[in-house]
């Protein structure tokens, strides 16, 4: 028998046959047509989309649409290189200078995704005398980021000041910089980092602080600026990472800051250097987007209200939420095999949300990770609720709260 380069994977394969068996695969599902930001047709029937993280519900907007059709037939259809190999379009500066007016920092630098956002900053900025203090429950991006440069990676308890300013003052006596990392909404549970105390020990230590802000841009704070205006502490904030793959309903990333030396990253950052940039058609959407961000109050505050009446309506029926009322909204179920089989079910009456199991997971949690959208409507936000309530009866769950505890072994 001939040998294959990917035997190593037979354990990972091994895993997800034994949790899907002869069922459909929740990582990948074809889906036929999307129809709207809250609707597809999935395996033939009508389904609402109930994870995306289309928060504002633009990929469908008319002036965003219209925009990068435009610039295609202004632009043509991809820049074929890097910025610094192919140049600069004008869209790309264009973006750079409308997100650092909007966000009130002196640069932005444009990634080509969110993922390369987080790789081309912490790859980069930090070097091997120096430290980064990462909460334990941030994103792929920023860990991989961490490990393609030297610095010393130290982690701290998820959202737990107390552990970060101890593990900050074991290196007091070090000379090299300190690096904080977190996020403002964090993606698996819903929950926010606690800003106002991570400030605090910033300050106290003398550290730099980066936010991820990928799930609060278009989310939080008065203008949608993200975790650091709702709190207050935008001051305190040294980079900001976001992603235009959520409520900008595209792609892309960026990085903002205040440092005026910050521009050197453009000849020093390899994801940003070794990777073509953005087609102008979808930093002309994204403009158009970050527009409606700044002109439509409305479209956050039907977010929040779709947010608070869908988790509302879940914790009603007993289930078991992973944080306080958010964009996010995460079920904690007990084992993998219940998560799957409910994930299925779910699906086979009509609504797409997440599945995630570990090792994806913080604390090695089973989650059905909805979010909701600005588009959804009242009775969209009711089905979705209301398919949660009968798929759990189907399977058994008892109506009660504790019952429902004790599935999840709380
Ligand atoms: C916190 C965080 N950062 C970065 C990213 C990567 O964003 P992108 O999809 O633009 O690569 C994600 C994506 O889910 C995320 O959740």
């Amino acid at each position: 028998m001939s040998r294959s380069l990917f035997e190593k994977f037979s354990p990972l394969r091994g895993a997800l046959q034994g949790l899907v068996g002869n069922g459909a695969s929740p990582f990948g599902v074809p889906v036929d047509r999307v129809l709207s930001p809250t609707e597809a047709i999935i395996g033939g029937r009508p389904t609402i989309l109930a994870g995306t993280f289309n928060y504002l519900g633009l990929t469908f907007d008319p002036a965003c649409i219209e925009a990068a059709k435009n610039a295609l037939d202004r632009d043509g259809t991809g820049t074929t290189g890097s910025r610094i190999a192919n140049g600069n379009y004008g869209v790309h500066g264009q973006i750079e200078q409308a997100l650092a007016r909007f966000l009130g920092r002196r640069s932005v630098m444009l990634f080509t995704t969110g993922y390369q956002a987080n790789l081309g900053i912490l790859s980069t900025a930090v070097g091997p005398e120096d430290f980064v203090l990462l909460d334990a429950d941030c994103h792929a991006s920023i860990y991989d980021g961490l490990k393609m440069g030297n610095a010393t990676v130290i982690r701290f308890r998820h959202n737990d000041a107390e552990d970060l300013d101890r593990r900050l003052q074991r290196l007091s006596g070090e000379k090299g910089d300190k690096l904080i990392v977190i996020e403002g909404i964090y993606s698996m549970l819903g929950d926010r980092a606690p800003l106002k105390e991570m400030v605090e020990v910033k300050r106290r230590h003398g550290a730099y602080l980066l936010i991820d802000e990928a799930h609060s841009l278009g989310v939080l704070g008065a203008r949608g600026r993200g975790l650091a205006e709702a709190e207050n502490c935008e001051r305190d904030v040294d980079f900001v990472v976001g992603t235009f793959s959520k409520s900008l309903g595209a792609i892309g990333g960026y990085c903002a800051s205040d440092d005026p030396d910050f521009d050197v990253l453009r000849i020093a950052s390899r994801p940003y250097m070794y990777t073509a940039s953005l087609p102008p058609s979808v930093v002309a959407s994204c403009l158009a987007a970050l527009q409606q961000v700044e002109t439509r109050p409305e479209l956050m505050r039907n977010l929040w209200q779709n947010a608070r009446q869908f988790h509302g309506a879940l914790s009603e029926l007993g289930f078991t939420l992973c944080a306080e009322p958010s964009p996010i909204v995460s079920v904690r179920l007990a084992d993998p095999a219940t998560a799957y089989v409910f994930w299925r079910e779910l699906l086979e009456e009509g609504v797409f949300v997440t599945l995630a199991v570990p090792p994806a997971t913080p604390n090695g949690w089973c989650i059905l990770r909805s979010s909701v959208c600005a588009a959804h409507t009242e009775q969209q936000i009711t089905r979705m609720a209301e398919t949660y309530r009968s798929v759990a009866a189907r399977l058994g769950f008892n109506k009660a709260r504790t019952s429902m505890s004790r599935a999840v072994g709380a």
